[in-house]
């Protein structure tokens, strides 16, 4: 790496300024007489989208392998294969000549509508967090870098280019940033992405709080922040929140107003310069990895067909799958004969070959006889000729498979869905095939959740095959016929219909701003609190073997939060086929003082099991899974107490439980105030010592003046304790001022000076 300080001291200003913004729709500024390269960044995140002139914001690309999208990724609950996955774009970028993959994107599925949750990995951030990282470090292990993004909040395509995400500040801590905070302390993205939304008001390409303070500062970014295709705003206001690249390029003006701007002195050239510091260091790191050669498709391919069966999900089965020696099948819909792999929008892959279900599973289905019809038309017209087919092929058969894809006029990143239903067309076409064919297989393909009441009870089996990816035909066939055990489980909540969804009330928002009012309760967090039936529980996979889990152990009962806890469990293959089955480790707080959710998942592990084995599974728990972050202290806290360590096989099916106690370790600031009432005070533990004796005079003086005990109701019929608890200390003294010897002010503020000479 050349000396970069030596560079910026003979970089001009003007230079410096041009180095900021892109100088084409994908590379960046290089600066010949210095010998600053170019860097080339493209599209992400489940493959490569090289366009080949990179002055073109969109053309045709070059072909590169279509991994499954982020949904059946997280599915796969794998992170040994997500960094497979990750090294294998990294060659595709090596040989495309690629510096930076625009990916992982990481937002929380907030909704269930969200366009473009297909590109996005799960409900849950510890689950999100830890995928993320994996494949982070699979690119950059060889030498490339990644875009971590949408940074952040960026949970809906409606009016994503200007909505303002209107989250509190524990909401963000705990559910939307971390599991950015995860791959980034796990695996240092060399660049992250903001978002096009606003934060509370401000863009995030503006977003000082979000990209310096966070991101940089706490976090230890050591990357440059790049804007979202289209996301800067006011380039000065950009540069000093903290956005170093504004992409794309090229921007005459841009770079024109930054110049002007450090000359008036209106942007401290510092902050110019730090943005210049980050770009070179990244820059140059990418030049260390020679480009250029060619990458091994075959084998892309069958990794992409091998992910694809891991991340498909068995929703049903009543015993009909894996499929045995059929003679007849017929094979319904569209998407049998033209795949649905992959989602609309930036990430769209030029595929380097695509299996085609159909074909593939001909090939599996040994001296099968295969008919075929079409069922659903490529628009949303109704046509019951279609229909008609279907069924005529669906009884001649012994066993009918439906393939059913979501249309991109549904689901796609720039738009959000209307609704979780499939096309009007669809659903007719299940019921009637299924109402002639009782042996039918339903095969989705889709990017999120969608609703099945109307028709599920009537199918013998439903595969969740998501957008799967170029090698996805092979990968259903692989599953329907049995080479493969299913083992993927839901990485978020199908629930039974819309008006059941955290955000529904809340979304997509009015005037401007989306409220996040359901809070940290997003996901399986709110179907839980609200003791809510869903369809398909976060977590959930069928198998074609069954396990057994036994001998749950803790490495203590009482541990302190530092210390951490290990915990693990015996599983074991109780069926008669090669298994694998995904442990899920969720915490329970049994008391807190601020809502939790009723669970939430802390740690996970796959394993792969022969038939009678058992494998004991092991999941390291630290500090953060036992706590939540505190808004009053701005920090994260930990309480003393119990909490229940729950093992299970999804969020609904806990195997074992586990008790223990936690000795908090967190000294936490004094938070306490005038204004603080008498639960604060109480709560405040350090502030004991100093508040007990009072409070035991208080409570004394309040049953005194309404005649009754602590609990009991006094002569107006009122638990006095209670109705003390949540009085301003301050309110109940002067209440009480003529029976005290001083004025209740100086009473409060003596007691506040004592507590914080103690803290
Ligand atoms: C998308 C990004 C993408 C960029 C470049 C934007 O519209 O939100 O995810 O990387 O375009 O294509």
């Amino acid at each position: 790496m050349p000396d970069i300080q030596s560079i910026m001291a003979q970089m001009t200003l003007e230079e410096k300024a041009a180095l900021c913004t892109g100088a084409s729709a994908w590379t960046t500024q290089p600066v010949e007489r210095l010998g600053v390269p170019q860097m080339v960044v493209s599209d992400g995140p489940h493959g490569v989208r090289r366009v080949p002139d990179v002055h073109s914001l969109s053309q045709p690309s070059l072909p590169a392998t279509c991994f499954p999208t982020a949904s059946l990724l997280a599915s796969t609950w794998d992170t040994d294969l997500l960094c497979e996955v990750g090294q294998a774009v990294a060659e595709e970028c090596i040989a495309l000549n690629v510096d930076v993959v625009l990916g992982p994107s990481n937002n929380m599925k907030r909704t269930p509508l969200c366009g473009r949750n297909f590109e996005y990995y799960s409900e849950d951030p510890y689950l999100s967090g830890e995928l993320a990282a994996s494949f982070i470090n699979g690119v950059q292990g060889k030498g490339v870098g990644t875009s971590l993004k949408h940074f952040a909040a960026n949970n809906q395509e409606f009016q994503r280019l200007t909505i303002s995400a209107q989250v509190d500040e524990r909401t963000l801590r705990e559910i939307y940033l971390p599991a950015f905070e995860t791959a980034l302390k796990k695996a240092q993205p060399w660049t992250v992405m903001c978002a096009y939304n606003k934060i509370n008001g401000v863009y995030c390409s503006e977003n000082h709080e979000l990209l310096v303070d966070i991101l940089k500062n706490e976090w230890g970014f050591e990357g440059l922040v790049v804007s979202d295709w289209g996301a800067v705003h006011d380039r000065v206001a950009s540069l000093r929140g903290g956005l170093d690249l504004e992409m794309p390029g090229p921007r005459d003006q841009r770079v024109k107003a930054v110049v002007e701007a450090v000359r008036s002195g209106k942007l401290d050239e510092a902050v110019l310069n730090e943005a210049v510091h980050r770009i070179l260091r990244i820059v140059f790191k990418a030049a260390e990895t020679p480009k250029g050669g060619t990458f091994d498709v075959a084998a892309h391919h069958a990794l992409a067909r091998r992910v694809a069966a891991e991340g498909m999900v068995l929703l049903k089965n009543n015993g009909i799958l894996p499929l045995q020696n059929p003679n007849h099948i017929a094979v319904i819909g569209r998407s049998a004969q033209v795949p649905h792999f992959q989602g609309g929008g930036s990430s769209h892959i030029n595929p380097t070959q695509v299996d085609v279900p159909f074909v593939e599973l001909q090939k599996l289905a040994g001296n099968a006889e295969l008919t075929y019809a079409e069922g659903y038309p490529a628009d949303n017209s109704f046509q019951q000729t279609l229909i008609d087919e279907a069924t005529t092929v669906a009884q001649a058969a012994d066993v009918a498979i439906l393939f059913i894809a979501l249309p991109t006029f549904k689901e796609s990143e720039g738009y959000d869905r209307a609704d979780l239903d499939l096309t009007p067309q669809q659903v007719a076409l299940i019921k009637a095939v299924t109402a002639v064919q009782p042996r039918t297989v339903v095969v989705l393909n889709n990017g999120s959740a969608v609703t099945m009441n109307e028709w599920l009870d009537g199918t013998a089996a439903v595969l969740e095959a998501w957008m799967m990816g170029q090698a996805g035909g092979g990968a259903i066939a692989d599953v329907l016929f049995g080479k493969v055990n299913p083992s993927g489980k839901l990485a978020e909540t199908f629930p039974l219909k819309l008006a059941h969804t955290p955000a529904y009330l809340n979304y997509p928002g009015e005037n401007g701003e989306v409220r996040y009012g359901e809070g940290v309760f997003i996901g399986y967090r709110y179907y839980d609190a609200k003791e809510m039936p869903v369809l398909f529980p976060f977590g959930y996979g069928g198998s074609y073997t069954t396990f057994a889990y036994s001998s749950p152990r803790v490495s203590a009962r009482t541990f302190k939060d530092v210390d951490g806890l290990t915990v693990s469990v015996d599983v074991t293959n109780t069926g008669k086929v090669a298994g694998k089955e995904t442990v899920q480790v969720y915490v329970h707080d049994r008391h807190s003082r601020l809502a939790r959710p009723p669970k939430e998942l802390k740690g996970f592990a796959k394993v792969a099991l022969q038939p009678g084995e058992t494998k004991t599974v092991t999941v390291r728990l630290d500090f953060r899974a036992f706590a939540y972050y505190h808004p009053a202290y701005h920090q994260w806290i930990t309480e003393d107490g119990e909490f229940d360590i729950l093992i299970g096989a999804s969020s609904a099916d806990i195997r074992c439980t586990e008790t223990v106690t936690l000795q908090s370790t967190v000294k936490l600031p004094c938070v306490l105030h005038r204004e603080s009432t008498i639960r604060d005070w109480l709560d405040y533990a350090p502030a004991r010592p100093v508040f007990d004796p009072v409070f035991q005079q208080l409570k004394a003086r309040m049953a005194a003046d309404f005649g009754g005990g602590d609990e009991q109701g006094g002569v107006i019929g009122m638990d006095t304790l209670g109705f003390m608890m949540d009085m301003p200390l301050l309110g109940l003294l002067q209440f009480q001022e003529a029976a005290l010897p001083m004025p209740a002010d100086a009473i409060v503020d003596g007691l506040l000076a004592q507590v914080r000479s103690l803290t």
